[in-house]
């Protein structure tokens, strides 16, 4: 079980410090949601902010496109220093050939799913990923619900895992607090991403993620 927190809910005036602060709290990925105000109504950051996080952890980062045209950003994210990029099925015409330029570029890809997305629509390339991120909430915003039955959505998506490609991580995103991040975990979820559950909890990042863990 890994944990990667999100710095959507992170104090952006200091984000350097919030990933070096991750890793102290015992994260094992760091979770950048990049957003462009197109595939979602939200800005938030790109290729210059993760370079110059990169500075401050060692800790592998795991950024989550959620752009349009993301086969464009591929080479800037890798340049900054990413180490996963995952891309919404639902933001490009052509999703293999996008996984296929991810692993190109020497990172490890990822395929996202909204939660209005069929499964079958990843299938075809579950065996060129390295991770399927299984949306419980609409992208664009942390702090939100996990989704009824996001459940039976990872559970299905494990099942496909196992017969496809076992040495998938299946990373769950959106609305991961102690009680959804255990119900998703017990779905067969590999990868829990936390924002606000992180970095709003009462007792900090480490006991959030202990927590989670
Ligand atoms: C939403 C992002 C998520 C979000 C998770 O578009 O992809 O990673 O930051 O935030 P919480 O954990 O607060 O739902
Ligand atoms: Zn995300």
């Amino acid at each position: 079980m890994l944990i990667a927190p999100s710095l959507l809910s992170a104090d952006f005036s200091r984000l350097g410090e919030e990933v070096a602060a991750l890793e102290q709290a015992g994260a094992d990925w760091v979770h950048f949601d990049v957003m462009d105000g197109h595939f979602v109504p939200p800005i938030t950051i790109g290729p210059r902010t993760v370079e110059h996080c990169r500075r401050y952890a060692k800790l592998p980062f795991d950024v989550h496109l959620m752009i349009e045209n993301p086969e464009r950003s591929i080479d800037a994210f890798r340049d900054a220093g990413a180490n996963t990029i995952s891309v919404h099925v639902e933001a490009t015409r052509h999703i293999h050939r996008a996984l296929e330029s991810i692993r190109k570029a020497g990172m490890r890809p990822g395929v996202c799913l909204n939660p209005g997305s069929p499964l079958v629509l990843v299938e075809p390339v579950l065996k060129d990923a390295d991770l399927l991120v299984v949306m419980c909430v609409n992208p664009g915003w942390g702090g939100q619900k996990y989704i009824e039955g996001s459940p039976e959505r990872i559970k299905a998506a494990r099942a496909l895992r196992d017969r496809l490609n076992p040495k998938l991580e299946i990373e769950v995103d959106g609305g991961v607090n102690a009680e959804t991040g255990r119900q998703s975990t017990q779905s067969g979820a590999t990868v829990l991403v936390a924002g606000s559950f992180v970095f709003g909890h009462p007792q900090g990042a480490k006991a959030a993620i202990d927590q989670l863990r």
